[in-house]
Parts: C-alpha cells; sequence; structure tokens
C-alpha cells in the first residue's frame, strides 16, 4: 500500500439516479502526489464522481481503489481521503480551534497529540493567529482556510476539493489559487480539485479531466487540452472558439457560407465530404481594413462592436452567416470601428476540424456568442 498512497483509480464506475445515469463507466487513473481538475458544465457529474471518492454514494457499477486498496463498502470515515466543499460548513458557535479539532476528537485522538495537529494544520493555512476566532468573525477567505485546516489535520493522502473557492470574490480567489497549489506541492497530497471554472483549472492542475454527460472528454495536461482538443466541445469549453458548421474537404473544412478552411496539420478526425466544424480560437484571427487577397482562411465582414478588456480589444465581426469573435493585443492593432468593412484571416496552423456531432453543443445563438462575460 505505501508505494501506491495517494494514488486513485476509477473503473468504469457508473452512477444511477433512477433512470439518470450521473457517472457513465467512468476511467481515471491519478498518481500520487497529482493535482487533478474535474472540469465541466453544471451536471455533468463532478459532484456525484467526488461522493463516490468520498464514500457517500456508492458506484452501481465498476470500483474504485484509493491508495491501493478496493473502497467498496468501505465507510468515509475509514478511507484515506478528506473533503473540502463549497460552502465551508464551520461549526458556527466552536472557535477555529475547535473546529480543526473537531474531527480528532470524534476520534478520541489524546489531547496533546490535538493540541500539537491542531496548530500543525493552521500552521500550513497561515490562520495560527486566529485559533480563537468564531467563523462569523472571519472573512470568507479564513472561512475556508479553516475548512482546508480541518480536513488537513486528518493527514489523508487524498484531499477531495469539491469548489472550494466557489463562494469566494474574484480577487480573493485568486489569491487562493496560488496558496492552494502552493501548498498542495509542498504536503504533496494528491488533490481532486472540481471546478466548472476552465481558467481556475488551467492555472493550477497538472491535468484537466474535462467531462461530460457523465463521462470524461478529455484527460491531459492544461497546455494539451488547449492545443490539441479531443472534440469540439472541449475546444469551445477550453478557452474560446468560433465555430462554423459545413463539410470535410480532407485537408480541411468547406463552411456553409461558402468560406474555405484549409489546415496546415489535418487530423484525420473526418472523413472527407462527411458534415464537419471548423474552429479557430479569437486570439487567432487577424484582422485588415484592405483585401488580403487570398481564397482561403478568410472571410469578409463589417464591424459590428468594439470592447476593451485592458490589455486586449475584442471585436464582433458580422460575416455574411455569423458573427465573428476576435481578440487583439491593444499594443499595436489596427484601430477599427463599428460600421468598418473588415477582413479576418488566420494562419492555416491555427485551423481545427471536428466531426459535426457536436454541433449543437458548441454553436449557440450569435448574439449571447458575442455578448461580453
Ligand atoms: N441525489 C441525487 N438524486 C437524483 N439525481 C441526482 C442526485 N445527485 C445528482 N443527481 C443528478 O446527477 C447529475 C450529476 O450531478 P452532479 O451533482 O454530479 O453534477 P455536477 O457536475 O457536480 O454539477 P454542478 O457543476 O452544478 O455542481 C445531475 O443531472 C444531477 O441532477
Ligand atoms: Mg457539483
Amino acid at each position: 500500500m505505501s508505494q501506491d498512497r495517494g494514488s486513485v483509480e476509477l473503473v468504469d464506475v457508473t452512477k444511477r439516479f433512477g433512470s439518470m445515469v450521473a457517472v457513465d463507466k467512468l476511467n481515471l487513473d491519478i498518481t500520487a502526489g497529482e493535482f487533478i481538475s474535474l472540469l465541466g458544465p453544471s451536471g455533468c457529474g463532478k459532484t456525484t464522481t467526488l461522493r463516490m471518492l468520498a464514500g457517500f454514494e456508492q458506484p452501481d457499477e465498476g470500483f474504485i481503489r484509493i491508495s491501493g486498496e478496493f473502497v467498496q463498502g468501505v465507510p468515509p470515515y475509514k478511507r484515506d481521503v478528506n473533503t473540502v466543499f463549497q460552502q465551508y460548513a464551520l461549526f458556527p458557535h466552536m472557535t477555529v480551534a475547535e473546529n480543526v479539532a473537531y474531527g480528532l476528537r470524534q476520534r478520541h485522538v489524546p489531547r496533546s497529540e490535538i493540541a500539537a495537529r491542531v496548530t500543525e494544520a493552521l500552521d500550513m493555512v497561515k490562520m495560527r493567529a486566529l485559533a480563537d476566532r468564531k467563523p462569523r468573525q472571519m472573512s470568507g477567505g479564513q472561512q475556508q482556510r479553516v475548512a482546508l485546516a480541518r480536513a488537513l489535520v486528518n493527514r489523508p493522502s487524498v484531499l477531495l476539493l469539491d469548489e472550494p473557492l466557489g463562494a469566494l470574490d474574484r480577487k480573493l480567489r485568486e489569491e487562493m489559487q496560488i496558496e492552494l497549489k502552493l501548498l498542495q506541492s509542498q504536503l504533496g497530497i494528491t488533490f481532486v480539485f472540481v471546478t466548472h471554472d476552465q481558467e481556475e483549472a488551467m492555472g493550477m492542475s497538472d491535468r484537466i479531466a474535462i467531462m461530460l454527460d457523465g463521462h470524461i472528454e478529455q484527460l491531459a495536461g492544461p497546455e494539451t487540452v488547449y492545443e490539441h482538443p479531443s472534440s469540439a466541445f472541449v475546444a469551445g469549453f477550453i478557452g474560446r472558439n468560433n465555430f462554423w458548421r459545413g463539410v470535410s474537404t480532407g485537408s480541411g473544412v468547406r463552411a456553409s457560407d461558402g468560406t474555405v478552411f484549409v489546415s496546415s496539420s489535418p487530423e484525420e478526425r473526418v472523413a472527407q465530404g462527411a458534415p464537419a466544424l471548423a474552429a479557430i480560437r479569437p486570439e487567432c484571427i487577424q484582422l485588415s481594413s484592405t483585401d488580403p487577397d487570398r481564397s482561403t482562411n478568410v472571410i469578409a465582414g463589417t464591424v459590428a462592436g468594439v470592447s476593451h478588456y485592458g490589455d486586449v480589444l475584442q471585436y464582433v465581426v458580422r460575416t455574411a452567416e455569423r458573427d465573428v469573435l476576435a481578440l487583439l493585443p491593444r499594443q499595436g492593432a489596427v484601430r477599427l470601428a463599428p460600421g468598418d468593412t473588415v477582413w479576418c484571416h488566420w494562419d492555416a496552423a491555427e485551423v481545427y476540424q471536428f466531426s459535426a456531432e457536436q454541433a449543437d453543443l458548441v454553436i449557440q445563438d450569435p448574439a449571447a456568442e458575442a455578448a461580453p462575460e
């Protein structure tokens, strides 16, 4: 067991609620000490997966191993895991130290040991100075640190975190992301981190499991899921993308509006002549106010809107069939105003091609797509 400490393995795990399949033959192998995120839209099965690891739910099929041991029928408190939830669920009438000590008291750990371990856990999250406060006397970030200490005090080899930063405002959230990541690498504990925030997952994880409808669409490092998305869904979920419906030409896609997308490295995903999607990331689109005089990888339109986001400018370009989103660095960008005629073009290296199966998942109403966040 010792060499596997902190590893997690899910094999063909299925969980149903009545006729609803929440987790669908899910396979996942997590290495000890890894920071892995489960990322996906609401209802894709993230929490259910975590609850099965924690022992709050039992799989209907498949099996789970934690630290090398099968955990079927093993109750939560006997598993080598601890969970941190979005709502910190601290006891309001207890001090910080009492909250952290609670689990150890329940298990009749000797008093002197409790004191030492509570101090150690509070040090980890830099909350020792506030040991005597009550939860209501602290900020959300501080409360979440206490919740973290309460999980760490048990010295689990796997920490399960279900949207632990979801209740925090953006700035605090970003600070906590850095602290959490630091803590994880210092302690060497395996983190299984649930979020639906892709930036959060990208910034913190060794690998990201992108989930959809109870299964994993892609499992890979942040760079790979961004640069080599395995499906249209992943391409639309990680970062942003402009999608066009069309037909595969083998080396690219002929879109229904006549635009021809030619890829310099066509992946053999879609058979020639089959329905396909082409995708270009907004930051890969270049804008010219003059006709670049090419017949492929170009589309003409009119500037419909410009938004300023500090270091980047976002343009919405209205073309015959749809609105195209383009992100340009503020420095050196051509200045274009609404109403201007413009040509969107891109390098062949930036063209993605996907099967059309997930078209309805990734192509929404253009007006909604173009709206700023
Ligand atoms: N106890 C339950 N009884 C019935 N259905 C459930 C139960 N728990 C979850 N589900 C359903 O299972 C599916 C997966 O739910 P889950 O909570 O795992 O999603 P999630 O990915 O965590 O979503 P969110 O991002 O909204 O938290 C959903 O369709 C949900 O409605
Ligand atoms: Mg959830």
